[in-house]
């Protein structure tokens, strides 16, 4: 966007919004972010503004985003939990869009995910594909991007993956592992989203990164990048997934969804267009092999404590 602006980001203080955040403020504009955690430690300081995200009380998500020329909506929930629902979280994001319309913003950019679809067996997936509906039937012109996996420091999924390969003498993958997986670098996610913010047109574009791999290479690469050596067992899917389970009990957490494993083994993290990121899974590991899986990252405690 040529000249400053003021955007509103959900979750500046979260992942992918961080990002986002960081390439707004580089590029000279001024942000809001709406947030569960005003209070969550975070670089930017004064520099952003920070409101609650109260679907609540949607008058004051209205007043939040006044002046607001482009919404960046980051918000979802990865799985269920304590009375959070898939279903409950679009009607949120209803109530945010809806917001603002009545705020006068000019521009949703809106991440969905790659391979959106209304198939009820999916309801991680069914959510996105209902919300991206209703980004399209907005006032506002829209951008939805749709990625597939995001990786980063912050990331959880790759992380924890790699924290069990550091850690487990046995790694229980689900099915065969030719599934493929095609991952987008968060700072690429921040970049792509930023450009789509200046357009006016509506647009939907698959935030995929330049590699696809299997499952099985992709395991195999995380493990030769942190010289584990916990033998990989291919399971039934459920199996596995009770596996994962059985160690979320021990973490609190909840370590993979059934979504993901079917998401994954359905091979809908991957798409067959060109690359909008550029950035290498294979070589972001190499530089980032000390760092990851180090430590375990808990969705729970990041979001539902
Ligand atoms: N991460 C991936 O690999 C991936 C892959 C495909 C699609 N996506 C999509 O990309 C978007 C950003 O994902 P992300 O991983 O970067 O998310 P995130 O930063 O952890 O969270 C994004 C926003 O959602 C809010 N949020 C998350 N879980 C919540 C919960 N249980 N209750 C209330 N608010 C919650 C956060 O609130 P706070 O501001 O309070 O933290 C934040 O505003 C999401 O729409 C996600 O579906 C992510």
């Amino acid at each position: 966007m040529a000249d400053p602006r003021l955007c509103a980001v959900t979750g500046s203080f979260s992942y992918t919004g961080k990002y986002i955040t960081r390439r707004l403020l580089a590029d000279g504009h001024r942000v809001r972010t709406l947030t569960g955690h005003p209070n969550r430690p975070n670089e930017f300081g004064a520099r952003v503004e920070a409101r609650p995200l109260d679907f609540e009380r949607p008058h004051e998500l209205a007043a939040s985003l006044d002046d607001v020329d482009v919404l960046f909506n980051t918000y979802w929930i990865r799985f269920e939990r304590g009375g959070q629902t898939f279903a409950g979280a679009v009607a949120n994001t209803r109530a945010l869009i809806a917001a603002a319309e009545r705020a006068g913003v000019r521009r949703l950019v809106h991440v969905s995910i790659a391979n959106a679809t209304s198939a009820p067996h999916l309801p991680y997936y069914a959510g996105k594909a209902a919300l991206e509906e209703s980004v399209k039937a907005s006032a506002m012109s829209h951008a939805i991007i749709r990625p597939t996996v995001i990786f980063g420091d912050e990331d959880i999924l790759i992380n924890n993956i790699t924290w069990i390969l550091r850690h487990f003498p046995l790694f229980g993958a689900p099915g065969g592992g030719n599934y493929r997986m095609r991952p987008i670098f968060v700072e690429d996610m921040a970049e792509l989203a930023v450009s789509l913010a200046e357009r006016d047109d509506n647009v939907t574009v698959d935030a995929v990164g330049p590699e696809t791999l299997t499952f099985g290479e992709w395991l195999k690469l995380l493990a030769t990048n942190v010289e584990s050596r916990t033998r990989i067992v291919h399971l039934p899917p459920t199996l596995a997934l009770w596996a994962s389970r059985a160690i979320g009990l021990v973490m609190r957490d909840v370590v993979l969804t059934s979504d993901e494993v079917k998401g994954l083994m359905e091979d809908l993290l991957v798409t067959d267009g060109p690359p909008t990121g550029e950035t290498r899974l294979t070589e972001w590991l190499r530089e980032h092999r000390d760092q990851v899986g180090k430590r375990y990252a808990s969705e729970v405690a990041r979001h539902f404590d």
